[in-house]
Parts: structure tokens; C-alpha cells; sequence
């Protein structure tokens, strides 16, 4: 157990996120899309401390941080698209799957032995400028225990990491509330493997062509970060819910009202005006607040799977699945 430092986004608080660091110890910082819990990307011992925080199976790997393209570019191979990709995006909610390059300083234990490594360039002012000043890759998964619904407020992050991490810088509510897009560029032609804070239609604006579709979800350690069992809340998650049973909690969407709503233990809408970008703001504080609720099952009405909505119901499909343990 350490005591974790809550620090605050000014110039105190980064300087001294940037000495536990440069360190090799855990902090949790705000990005657009999640908290995020930093590490040197670097230092095998540094990336251990995320591991164990997290309790992360160890074959997952981890996206590295940087704050610019041009840093981005000393660790990884970029394809034309990969290029293209990154100059439309970065920074923002991004994350690019590229073969790593002679020059990388990412650690095997950061990229869990793969020869590709994500990178990611974040657009939120307090990362941006936590890695502008600490000049390291910093490897990041969102800051919950693993498997557990990942966090968009400080209050979030301690609930689940209190004591097992050095430091927290609270900036806040991260803005886009899902976690990037991440994109495989190890080959010619960009692929999905998650989607997330970037919407494929705006993807497929810019390469003027379909995105190849997601491959399965799946267990296997082969397909890493498509853990079917995933942002999973203590209470069971029913999709597509039109009519709300007794004792359920019941996350709603847009103006519809599913029937036998008066029954729930507990309501909330991730955006009655049926804003999707609203909604993935949302979804994770709506699910844990959720499952305070009492409720054993939160029901969930449809949600249309365009632009955000496709990341907004990959987390819900991965929240309803069977659970590991
Ligand atoms: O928005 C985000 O991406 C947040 C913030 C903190 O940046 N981070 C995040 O990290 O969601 P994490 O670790 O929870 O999810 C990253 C996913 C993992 O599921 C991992 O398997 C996948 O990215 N990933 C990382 N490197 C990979 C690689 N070389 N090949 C395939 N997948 C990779
Ligand atoms: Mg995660």
C-alpha cells in the first residue's frame, strides 16, 4: 500500500507528476477520452507497476503516449495511411497500431512481446502538456481495475486504484468519455480493432474508402484488448431493453421510454436530446452510478450504432458479456 497523492493540474502538480515518472512509479492523469495510468514506457519496471495496479493479464499490451507525431515517429513504422491517419487525428482520440522501429525505446513488457506497439497522441491541455514535459513515452491504460468500468472523473479512479498508485493529477471529467479508436496499421490497409472516440464514419472520410469490419471478439490472448468480458459493472447488463422489469436499473437514451420504467430502481438517460457524442460522455459514470443502485440487472434501451454510438455499444455488448471470474 502507498499513499496516493492527489495533485492538482498546474504547474506544482505536473512537476511533480513528472519526478514519480521519471521515477519508474504510476500516475493517473486525465485524457480526452479516459483517465489514463501512466508509466515510463520505457523501463520494464515502470510498465510492471501499471500491471499490478490493474491486476492486468499480462499479455494485454498497452498503448505509449507521446505528445507529438514527430515523437510518435521515432517509435514506430507509419504506412501512407498510417500517416495520413495520424495527421488527420493527432492529436485527439486515436490510437494507431504500428510495427515498432529500430529507434523504439518501448519496452517488450509495454508491448507484451509484439513486434507493433500503439501510439497515441492525446489532445486533452493537461496531457499534452504532462508529456511535453516529462519527454518519455508514457504507457497508459484507462486507470480501473482491469476488466472494471474505466474512469472519466478523479473520483473514479481512486475508487478503484487508491493505494496502489503513487499519484493522481484530477483534471476534471475527461470531455469524450470513451476510450480511442484504435486502428491496426501493420499492414497496407488500415483495420479496426476497437472502435471508440473517433467515429469510423469520420475514418472513412479520410481514407475514401469502408473500414474492413472488427474482427471477432474473443478470449484469446491472440486477439489482445478484445476481452469479450470487459467495462463490466458488479451488476448483469440486459441490451435492447423495451420494457424494464421489477428491481432493474435502467440507462436510457433519447426521448423513448421503454415500458415499466416506473419500476425501476433507479434512472438515468445518457442524453434525452439522443445526442451520441453526449451519451459516450456519459456512459461510464451512468453505469457506475447504475450500480450503486441495488439493481442485479441494469437494462438498457437500443442505441442507434452509428458514429459514437458504435464504441458507445461495443462497451455495452463487452459489459453484457459472460464474465470470467
Ligand atoms: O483512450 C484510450 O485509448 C485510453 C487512454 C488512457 O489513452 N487508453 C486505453 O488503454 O484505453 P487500454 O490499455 O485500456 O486499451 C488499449 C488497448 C488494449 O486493449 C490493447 O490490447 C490494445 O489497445 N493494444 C495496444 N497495443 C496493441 C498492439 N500492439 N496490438 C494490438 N492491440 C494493442
Ligand atoms: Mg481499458
Amino acid at each position: 500500500m502507498t499513499q496516493t497523492e492527489y495533485l492538482t493540474p498546474d504547474e506544482t502538480g505536473l512537476t511533480r507528476a513528472v519526478a514519480l515518472l521519471r521515477a519508474g512509479l504510476c500516475v493517473a492523469f486525465p485524457t480526452e477520452t479516459v483517465y489514463g495510468l501512466g508509466a515510463d514506457a520505457s523501463h520494464d519496471q515502470a510498465v510492471a507497476g501499471i500491471y499490478a495496479a490493474k491486476e492486468r493479464p499480462s499479455f494485454n499490451p498497452l498503448i505509449a503516449h507521446l505528445p507529438s507525431l514527430e515523437k510518435a515517429l521515432e517509435q514506430g513504422i507509419f504506412s501512407h495511411e498510417a500517416l495520413t491517419l495520424a495527421k488527420a487525428f493527432w492529436p485527439g482520440p486515436l490510437t494507431l497500431v504500428v510495427p515498432v522501429c529500430a529507434t523504439t525505446t518501448i519496452c517488450e513488457l509495454a508491448r507484451a512481446g509484439l513486434s507493433s506497439v500503439g501510439l497515441r497522441v492525446p489532445n486533452h491541455p493537461i496531457a499534452q502538456k504532462l508529456l511535453a514535459q516529462v519527454d518519455l513515452p508514457i504507457a497508459a491504460p484507462s486507470a480501473n481495475s482491469s476488466g472494471r468500468i474505466s474512469a472519466t472523473a478523479a473520483p473514479h479512479v481512486l475508487e478503484d486504484l487508491h493505494g496502489r498508485i503513487a499519484a493522481i493529477i484530477d483534471g476534471g471529467e475527461t470531455p469524450v468519455g470513451v476510450e480511442s479508436t484504435i486502428l491496426d496499421c501493420t499492414g497496407e490497409q488500415a483495420r479496426l480493432l476497437r472502435p471508440g472516440g473517433i467515429s469510423r464514419e469520420d475514418i472513412e472520410a479520410v481514407l475514401g474508402r469502408r473500414l474492413e469490419a472488427q474482427a471477432p471478439v474473443s478470449n484469446k490472448p491472440l486477439a489482445p484488448g478484445m476481452l469479450t468480458s470487459h467495462y463490466a459493472p458488479r451488476a448483469a447488463v440486459r441490451l435492447n431493453a423495451t420494457d424494464i422489469h421489477p428491481h432493474e436499473a435502467a440507462l436510457l437514451f433519447g426521448e423513448i421510454e421503454p415500458t415499466g420504467v416506473e419500476q425501476a430502481l433507479k434512472i438515468t438517460n445518457l442524453s434525452p436530446t439522443g445526442d451520441l457524442q453526449e451519451a459516450a460522455a456519459h456512459l461510464f459514470s451512468a453505469l457506475r452510478l447504475l450500480d450503486t443502485s441495488g439493481a442485479t440487472t441494469i437494462a438498457v434501451a437500443p442505441i442507434p450504432n452509428t458514429g459514437l454510438g458504435e464504441a458507445i455499444n461495443d462497451r455495452l455488448n463487452r459489459a453484457a458479456a459472460e464474465r470470467d471470474t
